[in-house]
């Protein structure tokens, strides 16, 4: 292939349509008929024109799918029907009085169901207008969602356009559908986590639902999510029977299941064994699943059915049990975290649940514990559902070996042996030793994590080695490694080692609210640290801080407040600061709001409901603009911005002659 460029914008749209093609060979029929290679080349020149034309961009180009575009926040949109969410049944039995209900409902005992998987991850609805993808949005409260449009354009089996077949294509469609993560991405997914000493997400079901919820759609095209549409709004427009809804949704190119996984049911016993089969078959989907749908076939009756508080009456969903084994503790460890809590760990005899050998389960605190009367040597019931952290749910106590202690939590941590507390109004016990190893390498772990210095290539293992060494006891340390020291670890080599001291090099020009939250400060997280950051500007502002100061900057509580006085009370957390400065570590001041923006100090006024944006998030980007918010309309007021059934304000803002905004007036202005 050769290397092409484009001159014009036909070129371009040329362009685009040949890569939606290689997509679809691609993606959709697993058979490319380019090389990664030339496609790559491909995708180069049309980010290269989109660059220096993005006013050009268009709405289904490729590059949307790689997550070159940035969002900021996400507004709100409404559905056009309600998202609803579906009644639970767990037994069979459940199951016969929902056909019986039906029957009774419909008057009639001749009636199709169609059985579908229930696909363990989080709802979305997919606008298409005249064939193209133009918006996306969550579930939200069922009425209104987060539009996350940009984040869907990175899923790669989803069509941007919809592909004309014989059927016409509707001028207007919401399909609505389920986004996903595969097992084995989740699975690679947290244990990069892991290493970047970030938390694990418990399932794959909040891997996707937190993805889809990223900020930048690149990093959500690293998530490698996929979806399943299985519905539309309004579907009586378009289809009679959801069994068909399948094929119609496939028509135009939508990912559906596979024809394996839905059915049309006549009866009771019908539902079951679809139900078994899929049961049977659960671990070997690339999926996670949690029960089976059953919903009426015919369309026209769902609307005849209505529906019960949040759910529609014309389906429910059967739930799987989770999946439960059978094996026996073998010991109980300790695992300390980074403010010293001890978590109590069941060392299990290895055993096979839900498609993975588990050897380990969390036993959360002493009191979870004793409730369940869990002792060494054991025999129990573990569970994992759609959790990859799995329960201890029971304790067989017929099984009960004669002697068996009940555990008591250590006096002593052991790791430092220092004295453990009991944490007052609280179930934790906690090592007392600010000194000790365990918690210090947490702590260490914390320092070089992804939303604090971001030190790639830092993670669990390479610390803990780091720490055994004497190399690293202190988070400073970090910037004294060299390339001499690296290179007595075992496995390091001279591209590793190049890696390390590159993203060591790299984390010094932080930003100054990632400075923040890699000091480990108790109860300051990552929304604190921002208001710390852009509150102080700097370290040593940030330093002297009074817990009155602290208390009075917006979102820091009394808690939060001490805890910042308290640990800069400390000489030693001083010092270390002055270290990591001096060693070249430089946060970088929050960026001052621009001086010429239209916003820059003007006072605002918000009055009426507004559709775009919240309350909060409209304040946040005048305030982000160098512009003030006020709550009532004086002569000093410069805008009013009037939202939808605006109050008493708007009359006032009319009266004294101040200028008026609609909220499209006002995001030009943005
Ligand atoms: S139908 C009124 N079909 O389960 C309900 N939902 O608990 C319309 N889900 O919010 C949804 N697989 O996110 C339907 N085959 C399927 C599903 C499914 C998964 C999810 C969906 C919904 C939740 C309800």
């Amino acid at each position: 292939m050769t290397h092409r460029k484009i001159k014009d914008q036909k070129d371009y749209i040329d362009l685009v349509n040949e890569l939606i093609e290689h997509d679809k060979h691609y993606y959709k029929e697993a058979k490319p008929i380019i090389s990664d290679y030339d496609y790559d080349l491909l995708i180069k020149e049309l980010q290269a024109f989109e660059k220096k034309n993005p006013t050009l961009i268009h709405p289904n180009s490729p590059s949307l799918r790689i997550g070159e575009a940035l969002t900021k926040g996400f507004k709100h949109f409404s559905h056009l029907t309600p998202m609803m969410s579906l009644a639970n049944t767990y037994s069979k039995d459940e199951l016969k009085d929902f056909i019986k209900r039906i029957y009774k409902l419909l008057e009639k005992e001749d009636v199709k169901f169609c059985t579908e998987l229930k696909m363990d991850g989080t709802a979305i609805s997919i606008r298409y207008e005249k064939g193209h993808l133009t918006q996306a949005l969550t579930r939200g409260n069922g009425k209104t969602g987060d539009d996350v449009t940009l984040n869907i354009k990175t899923i790669k089996t989803l069509p941007l356009k919809l592909h004309s077949s014989e059927k016409n294509i509707p001028d207007l469609i919401e399909v609505r559908g389920e986004v996903f993560i595969h097992k084995n991405i989740f699975k690679k997914l947290n244990e990069k986590r892991e290493e970047d000493g970030l938390d694990v997400f418990a399932n794959p079901r909040n891997a996707a639902a937190g993805s889809l919820k990223l900020l930048d759609p690149k990093e959500v095209a690293k998530r490698h999510l996929d979806v399943i549409c299985y519905s539309i709004a309004n579907a009586e427009n378009f289809v009679s029977s959801q069994f068909e809804m399948h094929n119609y949704l496939k028509e135009f190119g939508l990912p559906i299941s596979s024809q394996k996984h839905f059915n049309l049911c006549k009866n009771l016993d019908d539902i079951l064994s679809f139900a078994n089969k899929i049961e049977k078959t659960r671990e070997k989907l690339s999926f996670e699943i949690d029960g089976i749908v059953i919903k009426v076939d015919d369309i026209k009756a769902h609307k005849s059915l209505g529906f019960t508080g949040k759910s529609p009456r014309y389906a429910v969903a059967y739930k799987f049990a989770a999946e439960q084994a059978i094996t026996t503790i073998k010991d109980i460890t300790i695992q300390i975290g980074r403010t010293g809590i001890l978590t109590p760990v069941a060392e299990l005899e290895p055993t096979f649940v839900a498609g993975s050998t588990i050897s380990r389960a969390t036993l959360h605190n002493l009191d979870e514990i004793q409730r369940k009367d869990i002792r060494i040597t054991d025999t129990v019931i573990i569970e994992k559902g759609g959790d990859v952290i799995p329960k201890v749910v029971s304790v067989d106590f017929s099984k009960r070996k004669k002697g068996a202690k009940k555990f008591e939590m250590p006096k002593k941590c052991p790791i430092c042996l220092f004295d453990v507390e009991n944490v007052k109004g609280e179930v934790a016990y906690r090592c007392t030793n600010l000194n000790c190893k365990g918690q210090n390498l947490r702590r260490l772990i914390y320092f070089a994590a992804k939303n604090a210095m971001d030190i790639e290539h830092l993670g669990i293992k390479v610390m803990q080695t780091l720490v055994e060494r004497g190399f690293v006891s202190k988070p400073s340390d970090i910037y004294l490694l060299n390339e001499e020291m690296l290179s007595e670890l075992e496995g390091f080599k001279e591209k590793s080692i190049k890696n390390l001291l590159d993203s060591i090099k790299k984390s010094k020009k932080c930003t100054f609210s990632r400075f923040i939250m890699a000091l480990g400060i108790k109860y300051v997280g990552s929304e604190s640290a921002d208001l710390l950051a852009n509150f102080s500007k700097d370290i040593k502002k940030l330093q002297k801080l009074t817990t009155e100061e602290l208390i009075n900057i917006e979102g820091i509580g009394d808690i939060a407040a001490d805890s910042i006085v308290e640990y800069f009370e400390d000489q030693n957390n001083l010092d270390e600061i002055e270290k990591l400065l001096s060693l070249g570590v430089s946060p970088q001041k929050p960026k001052e709001t621009k001086k010429d923006h239209l916003f820059f100090s003007k006072i605002f006024v918000l009055t009426g409901s507004l559709e775009h944006f919240t309350r909060d998030e409209a304040k946040k980007l005048i305030k982000e603009r160098g512009g003030k918010t006020s709550s009532s309309v004086s002569k000093n007021t410069d805008y009013v911005l009037v939202g939808s059934e605006p109050g008493s304000k708007f009359e006032k803002a009319k009266k004294l002659g101040i200028k008026t905004l609609t909220e499209e007036e006002f995001s030009a202005m943005l």
